[in-house]
């Protein structure tokens, strides 16, 4: 399994570096690996750029996705996960605040080892 991050100021790619496998920042393609994807929010709950290009060109690459973002956003926390699932069909594993806790951090990895699918 390959962690994939789209990380602006380095909390995702925190996040994405925690779970124990490689982890590679999206401008680089999965080539074909299967893997997890930990993005953020831009503009009250969007997906941002580079990872809608990587999505277009690794949907079928990606198992599920993780979006941090800021509580402060009300409505729109991590809504971002909430879009890519509607019009990519990828899971939202997780929510995570920030560079997430230890329970964010085992719950992923276990959704890696215990997969639903
Ligand atoms: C312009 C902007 C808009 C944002 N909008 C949201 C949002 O709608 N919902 C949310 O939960 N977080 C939002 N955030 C917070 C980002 O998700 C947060 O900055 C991100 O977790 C940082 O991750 P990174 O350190 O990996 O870049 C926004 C941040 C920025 C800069």
């Amino acid at each position: 399994m390959l962690i994939v991050y789209d990380s602006l100021t380095g909390l995702g790619k925190k996040f994405a570096e925690s779970l124990g496998y490689p982890a590679r920042s999206v401008d680089a393609d999965a080539a074909g690996e299967k893997c997890v994807l930990v993005t953020r929010n831009v503009g009250l709950g969007k997906i941002p750029p580079s990872t809608a290009d990587f999505l277009e060109r690794n949907k079928e690459s990606v198992v599920g996705v993780v979006v941090n973002g800021n509580k402060k956003f009300g409505p729109f926390y991590c809504k971002a996960a909430d879009k890519i699932n509607k019009l990519y069909g990828i899971s939202v594993i997780r929510k995570i605040s920030g560079s997430g806790t230890k329970e964010d951090i085992d719950f992923v990895k276990n959704y890696i080892k215990n997969p639903p699918f």
